[in-house]
């Protein structure tokens, strides 16, 4: 991946990389920020499209941990291009980082799952149809969502849940049916983004740990659904999120 080297190279040594997903971005707000480039500028990426997403690298200093976070990511549903998916987190293996945190915002399907929720992923279905990876190498998803760093988020907050994000094509939300058809599989959430980033995380080496917040109920099981919604939701789940991005960050 000569691209994510040579922005590896722009961006320095880091230890821990996060993906802020929808909503997400402010919850490093309070972290003190080293240096910040615009992902535009670095080799291979291209500039974020979707509303509520930034299209910053930060260095951020969480305690020790040296913190590689992009305010925005390319999804599926930009380019139907898997490499460009999945370049943020090579860059990121490629600058040192051991642990890749994925955050996003999604849909509840599980009963108990209500709009403010924060869900540790614990495995996903990959519904986009698309593999990051090319060739011969049978990579093992078995601990996808490392459960050694899904146990420490629970002993800081217990209150956390856990459960089976489906990764959606996107653009359009899901039809009722297809969320039946997702619970029916094993879905507790869904969402248009994580699943190739995972994949790719994971086979370049690093630990994932995936983070949800749920915005909405999903198709058929509340109201419509509409992206301006989910950024309210994240909005208002804010303070939640910050507490728990700066609790867990120095610790990885
Ligand atoms: N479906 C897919 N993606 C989403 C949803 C949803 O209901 N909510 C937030 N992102």
């Amino acid at each position: 991946m000569p691209d994510a080297a040579a922005a590896a190279r722009r961006l320095g040594e880091h230890d821990v990389a996060i993906v802020l997903g929808s909503g997400w971005v402010d919850a490093v707000g309070g972290l003190p920020c080293n240096a910040e480039t615009a992902v535009a500028g670095l080799p291979g990426f291209s500039q974020p499209t979707v509303a509520g997403h930034g299209a910053l690298a930060l260095s951020l200093r969480a305690g020790e941990v040296r913190v590689l976070a992009f305010t925005g990511r390319s999804h599926y549903y930009e380019s139907r291009d898997v490499d460009r998916v999945a370049h943020a987190v090579r860059t990121a293996a490629a600058a040192g980082c051991r642990t890749v945190v994925l955050t996003s915002a999604t849909g509840g399907i599980r009963d108990d799952l209500a709009p403010g929720d924060l869900v540790l992923l614990s495995d996903h279905i990959n519904l986009t149809g698309a593999s990051p990876l090319t060739g011969g190498a049978f990579v093992d998803l078995s601990d996808l969502y490392s459960a050694r760093l899904r146990a420490l988020c629970r002993r800081l907050d217990p209150s956390l849940k856990e459960g089976v994000y489906a990764g959606y094509w996107g653009p359009n939300f899901e039809t009722p049916a297809e969320i039946r058809a997702y619970r029916a599989m094993g879905a507790d959430l869904v969402g248009m983004s994580t699943v190739l980033e995972a994949i790719a995380a994971h086979a370049a080496g690093m630990e994932v740990l995936g983070i949800s917040l749920v915005t909405n109920r999903a198709a058929g099981l509340g109201g419509r659904l509409d992206h301006a919604d989910v950024l309210d939701t994240a909005a208002a789940s804010l303070e939640r999120m910050r507490a728990l991005v700066e609790t867990v960050l120095p610790r990885l």
